[in-house]
C-alpha cells in the first residue's frame, strides 16, 4: 500500500487557486496533474475541517475531500456525455467511509434528481468500490439503471484517504428508463454544478458495491466546474487508458416487496381520507363525531410510539420507554440529521414527513392561534376570520399549546432569547404572549408556543386522532398509500391503494354509492399529486401521467382541467447570523444519540429539562409588518435559534431566519415527473417588491438589535444594506434548501372563481369541494390561497375543523352515482 499525502500532492502543485465562485461554492478550486495517470484535472477541494451540525453547505470536510473532473477539448462547442474524474476521498477514522458526487447540471447539483456517483474503499488492497445512484427525494438512492458506464484507471488507498481516476460514459445524461431523461450541456453553459457528500462511516458491506449506507456525516455540498478550465487538449489519449487496479462496480439490486393484505370486499365508506397529517386526522374525527363511517388511509408507518411506532435512536437509550424519537420535542430535527428513512417523503424534492401525524410528526411543533388578518385578507367570503372563530376555539380548547413545555414550568436555555429582547425592548418592540393578541404581528415579539403537552410533542395524534379511534366507525389504514381516485365524470366511486410496507393494503376501497365522499389532506405535493393521477389538473401535467401509466389512467374525454400545482406559496426565507458572547450551543446533534446524562433522566423520570423543548432553543419570534413598494402590506416573521448557519460556526452565534408571510405576492409551481415524483418547478420566491420588503425588513432588524452590547452581525456583515445582502444569497433552485421554510401551500387553491370558466383561477369551491366533481373535497394545505402570517399547522388544523362542518352540511347532489361530468362547472 502507497503513503504518499494524497492532499499534500494536490495542494502543492495545484498552478492556479481561484476564490469561492457563488456564495454557496464554498471549494477551492485549482489544476492539479495527477502523477501516475499523468492526467491534468481541474479541482474542487474541502479543506480538512471539523464538521459541525449537519454539515449542510460544509466549507470543510473531516480529511478533505477533492474532486478533479478533466473534459475532452470541444466540450465547449458539442455537449459531451463523459468526462475523467478523480475523487480524492478521505477515511479519517482508519475505518472506512463513502465519499459521492452528484453530477448537476448548470443550475443545481442538489441530492434529488440527478445521477450520483458512490465510491468507497473495500478494504482489499487498493480496491474501490463504485456503483451509480439516483433518488428523487433525501432518502437512501436506489440503484439507477440509465446507460451511465464507469471504468476505473486507477485506485489507490491508505489507511485515511484513497484515490479513484476514472472515465464516466453518459455521465451526463440522465436516462434512468423510470425517470425523465435529461442531458446536461457543457456547451450551452460555461460552468456545471456538481454536488459532493462524504461519511466518515463505511457502508454495511464495504465489498458489495451495491451496498447500503447511512446519511452523509462529513459534510456536503455544491461547488461549479468551470468547462474552459477542465478542458484538456490530451483528452482522447487519457480516455484510451486501461484500469490499473483490481475493480469492483455494482449492479441493481432487486426492489422491496411487501406482504399486502388485501382491501376487504363488500364494505364501502362514507368518508374516506387521504393522508392522516395536520388537515387528515381532524377531518377524520369531525366526520366520524358526526356518525359516518370514515376511513383514513396513510401511506407511512406509525409515528408516535402511542400508536405503536418503534423507530427510536438506534443506540437504545429510549428503548423500554413508551416514546419514540417522533415524541420527544427535542428531537424535532432528527429527521433532518440522519433520520430520514422510512419518515421522509420519497415523491418529493422538498422536505416532507411521510408517516403517521404528516409534517405535524415531524415539524418544531411552533403552534400559532390565526393573525385574524391571515382569513380576513386571503380567503374568501364564509371564510373571513368572524367565520372561522368557532372552528378556532374549538381548536385551541383541544390543542391549547404551551411557550413553557417543560413540565417544570422552568424555561431552558434562555441565553439567545434574554440577548436578543434586550435589544428590542429597547427599540421598543412589545413583548407579548402571542396567543393572548394573535393580531398583535407588529413590532412584537413572544417566546415560540409549542404544540406539545405533557412534555410531548401532543398535536392533532394527541387528541383528534385519540377520540377518532375511540369510535367503531372509524379505521384507519396505515402503510397504504392511495394511487388515484376512481371516478365516473365528476362523481368518485372508489380509490386504488397499495402497500407501502408491511401490513400495506392493496386493491379498490369503494365509497358508499351515491353519497360517499372523498377528502384528500395529502398535503401541498401528495394532493396535487394524487388529483394529477385521477385526471384532474392542468392538460401538460396529465399528459406526464398518461405517459407513464398509459391506458390505466382515466380516458381523456373525462379529464378535468384545473390549475392544480400553480399558486405554490411557502414562507420566504432569509437567513442573518449575529454572535454574541452570552450565547452558547447545546449539542442537539450529540442528544439525539448520546444526551446529556442530566438531561436524559430529567426527560425520562419528569418530561423536564431542554430535551422537553423544541431544538434548536427556538425563540425569540418577532414580528414585523411592512408596507411594500407596491403598497401591499407584508408581515415579517423573524425565528431565532441558537445555531449557526451559512458558514458560521456554532459557539455562540445565532441564526435569525426572516420568512416573508402575508401579503407575499410571489407564486411557484409544483409539477409531477415521468417517475410520479413532485418536483418544484417554478421557485415561489423572487417578486421584486417582496424583496425589497425583505430588504427593508433585515434593515429594520440590524437597527433594533444595535444597543445591544457586544453583539456581532455576522450576515449581514456590518455596514452591509439589506438590499445588498440579499442579491448575495442565491435565489436558486440549487440554493432552495437555504430560501424554504417548507410551509408549502396553494397547491389546490380555493376560491369563488371556478377555474373551469373563463379566467377562473381557483380549484375548490368555498366548501373545498374541487370543482367540475361532486365529491372529491381537499382539507390541507393546498387550499390556502395566500401564506400566511406564522407557521401554518395550527391554521391547517382550525381549516379542517372548518371545512368539515362545511361538508357535513353539503347536501348530496339529486343525481346521485354518476351525477356530473368531467369538464362541468361546480
Ligand atoms: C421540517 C418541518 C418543520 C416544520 N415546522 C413547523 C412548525 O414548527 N410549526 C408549524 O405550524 N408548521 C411547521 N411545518 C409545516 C407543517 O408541518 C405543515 O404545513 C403541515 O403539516 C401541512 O399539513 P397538511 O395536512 O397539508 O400535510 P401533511 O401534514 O404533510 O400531511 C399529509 C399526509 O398525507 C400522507 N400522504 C400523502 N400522499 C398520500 C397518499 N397518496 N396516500 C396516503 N397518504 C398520503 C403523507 O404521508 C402525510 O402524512 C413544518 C414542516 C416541516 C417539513
Ligand atoms: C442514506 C442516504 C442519504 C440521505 C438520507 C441523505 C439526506 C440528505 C439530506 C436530508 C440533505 C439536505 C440537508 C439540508 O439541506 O439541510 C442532503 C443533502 C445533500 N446530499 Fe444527501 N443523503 C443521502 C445520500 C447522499 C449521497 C449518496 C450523495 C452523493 C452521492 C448525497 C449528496 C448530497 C448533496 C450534494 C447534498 C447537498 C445539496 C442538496 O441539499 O441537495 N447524499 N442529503
Amino acid at each position: 500500500m502507497k503513503t504518499s499525502s494524497f492532499f499534500g500532492g494536490v495542494i502543492g502543485v495545484a498552478l492556479s487557486f481561484f476564490h469561492a465562485i457563488e456564495a454557496q461554492d464554498f471549494a477551492t478550486h485549482g489544476t492539479y496533474t495527477h502523477p501516475d495517470t499523468g492526467i491534468t484535472f481541474y479541482t474542487s477541494s474541502e479543506a480538512n475541517g471539523t464538521i459541525t451540525g449537519g454539515g449542510e453547505l460544509s466549507m470543510v470536510s473531516w480529511g478533505g475531500f477533492t474532486f478533479g473532473m478533466a473534459l475532452p477539448p470541444s466540450a465547449l462547442t458539442v455537449d459531451t456525455h463523459e468526462y475523467i474524474g478523480l475523487i480524492i476521498g478521505s477515511t479519517p477514522t482508519g475505518k472506512g467511509g463513502w465519499s459521492g458526487i452528484v453530477h448537476g447540471d448548470k443550475q443545481s447539483a442538489a441530492m434529488p434528481n440527478h445521477l450520483m456517483l458512490l465510491a468507497w474503499p473495500t478494504g482489499v488492497g487498493d480496491q474501490i468500490a463504485t456503483s451509480f445512484r439516483y433518488s428523487s427525494a433525501y432518502q437512501p438512492p436506489t440503484a439507477y439503471k440509465g446507460s451511465a458506464n464507469l471504468t476505473q484507471l486507477y485506485s489507490q488507498v491508505n489507511s485515511t484517504n484513497w484515490v479513484l481516476v476514472y472515465r464516466c460514459q453518459n455521465c451526463f445524461i440522465f436516462d434512468d428508463p423510470s425517470q425523465s431523461t435529461f442531458n446536461t450541456s457543457t456547451s450551452q453553459a460555461k460552468s456545471i454544478l456538481q454536488g459532493w457528500a462524504q461519511s466518515s462511516v463505511a457502508p454495511t458491506d464495504p465489498k458489495n458495491p451495491m451496498s447500503s449506507f447511512d446519511q452523509h456525516n462529513n459534510g456536503m455540498g455544491e461547488f461549479v466546474v468551470q468547462v474552459q478550465s477542465a478542458m484538456q487538449a490530451s483528452y482522447a489519449v487519457w480516455a484510451t487508458k486501461t484500469a490499473t487496479g483490481p475493480i469492483a462496480t455494482g449492479t441493481a439490486t432487486a426492489t422491496a416487496t411487501f406482504t399486502p393484505i388485501p382491501v376487504p370486499t363488500a364494505t364501502s365508506y362514507d368518508y374516506i381520507v387521504v393522508g392522516a397529517g395536520a388537515g387528515g386526522i381532524p377531518m377524520a374525527d369531525k366526520l366520524s363525531a358526526a356518525g359516518k363511517s370514515v376511513l383514513l388511509i396513510e401511506k407511512g408507518v406509525a409515528s408516535s410510539a402511542r400508536w405503536g411506532g418503534t423507530i427510536r435512536p438506534e443506540n437504545g437509550w429510549l428503548d423500554g420507554q413508551n416514546l419514540t424519537w417522533f415524541d420527544i420535542p427535542g428531537e424535532c430535527n432528527r429527521i433532518w440529521n440522519g433520520g430520514t428513512t422510512g419518515v421522509a417523503c420519497t415523491d418529493t424534492d422538498q422536505m416532507a414527513g411521510c408517516i403517521l401525524g404528516g409534517g405535524t410528526a415531524v415539524n418544531a411543533g411552533l403552534w400559532w392561534k390565526p393573525n385574524p388578518s391571515d382569513w380576513d385578507v386571503n380567503f374568501p367570503a364564509g371564510w373571513k376570520s368572524s367565520d372561522m372563530a368557532a372552528a378556532t376555539k374549538r381548536v385551541f380548547s383541544r390543542i391549547p399549546g404551551t411557550d413553557h413545555p417543560s413540565m417544570d414550568g422552568i424555561r431552558y436555555l434562555q441565553d439567545g432569547f434574554n440577548v436578543i429582547t434586550t435589544g428590542l425592548a429597547s427599540a421598543n418592540w412589545t413583548s407579548v404572549t402571542a396567543n393572548d393578541v394573535p393580531e398583535k404581528k407588529n413590532r412584537t415579539y413572544a417566546h415560540a408556543p409549542h404544540m406539545f403537552s405533557n412534555g410531548e410533542r401532543g398535536g392533532p395524534m394527541a387528541t383528534y386522532l385519540l377520540s377518532t379511534s375511540d369510535r367503531n366507525n372509524f379505521h384507519l389504514w396505515l402503510n397504504t398509500s392511495v394511487e388515484k381516485i376512481n371516478r365516473v365524470g365528476g362523481h368518485a366511486t372508489s380509490l386504488n391503494v397499495v402497500p407501502t410496507n408491511n401490513g400495506g393494503r392493496i386493491g379498490t376501497v369503494q365509497l358508499t354509492p351515491g353519497t360517499g365522499r372523498v377528502v384528500v389532506s395529502a398535503g401541498a405535493f401528495g394532493t396535487p399529486k394524487l388529483l394529477f393521477r385521477s385526471g384532474i389538473g392542468p392538460a401538460d401535467q396529465l399528459q406526464v401521467v398518461q405517459g407513464t401509466e398509459g391506458t390505466t389512467m382515466i380516458n381523456q374525454s373525462s379529464w378535468i382541467h384545473l390549475p392544480v400545482g400553480f399558486g405554490l406559496s411557502d414562507h420566504f426565507n432569509t437567513d442573518t447570523v449575529v454572535s454574541h458572547p452570552n450565547v452558547s450551543y447545546y449539542d442537539w446533534p450529540a442528544a439525539w444519540l448520546t444526551p446529556n446524562e442530566t438531561d436524559r433522566t430529567n426527560y425520562i423520570t419528569k418530561r423536564s429539562g431542554p430535551l422537553a423543548q423544541a431544538a434548536p432553543n427556538i425563540g425569540p419570534i418577532m414580528w414585523e409588518e411592512i408596507k411594500g413598494p407596491d403598497g401591499i402590506v407584508r408581515h415579517m416573521q423573524w425565528q431565532a435559534r441558537v445555531e449557526g448557519s451559512n458558514g458560521i460556526p456554532n459557539g455562540n452565534s445565532m441564526t435569525l431566519s426572516l420568512y416573508l408571510g402575508r401579503g407575499e405576492v410571489s407564486r411557484g409551481r409544483a409539477t409531477i415527473s415521468k417517475g410520479l415524483s413532485m418536483i418544484v418547478s417554478e421557485l415561489p420566491y423572487g417578486d421584486p417588491n417582496d424583496l425589497a420588503t425583505v430588504a427593508t425588513a433585515i434593515d429594520n432588524m440590524v437597527n433594533a438589535l444595535k444597543t445591544i452590547p457586544n453583539i456581532t452581525w455576522n450576515l449581514p456583515p456590518p455596514g452591509v444594506s439589506g438590499a445588498d445582502y440579499l442579491k448575495t444569497v442565491d435565489l436558486t433552485y440549487a440554493n432552495i434548501g437555504a430560501r424554504r421554510a417548507n410551509h408549502w401551500m396553494g397547491t389546490a387553491k380555493m376560491g369563488t372563481d371556478s377555474a373551469l370558466v373563463g379566467n377562473g383561477t381557483s380549484v375548490v369551491d368555498t366548501n373545498c369541494k374541487v370543482y367540475g366533481t361532486d365529491n372529491i373535497f381537499v382539507a390541507d394545505a393546498s387550499i390556502f390561497p395566500g401564506m400566511v402570517t406564522t407557521n401554518p399547522s395550527a391554521l391547517i388544523v382550525t381549516a379542517s375543523e372548518h371545512a368539515s362542518d362545511l361538508i357535513l352540511a353539503l347536501p348530496y347532489p339529486q343525481t346521485g352515482h354518476g351525477g356530473h361530468h368531467g369538464g362541468s362547472e361546480e
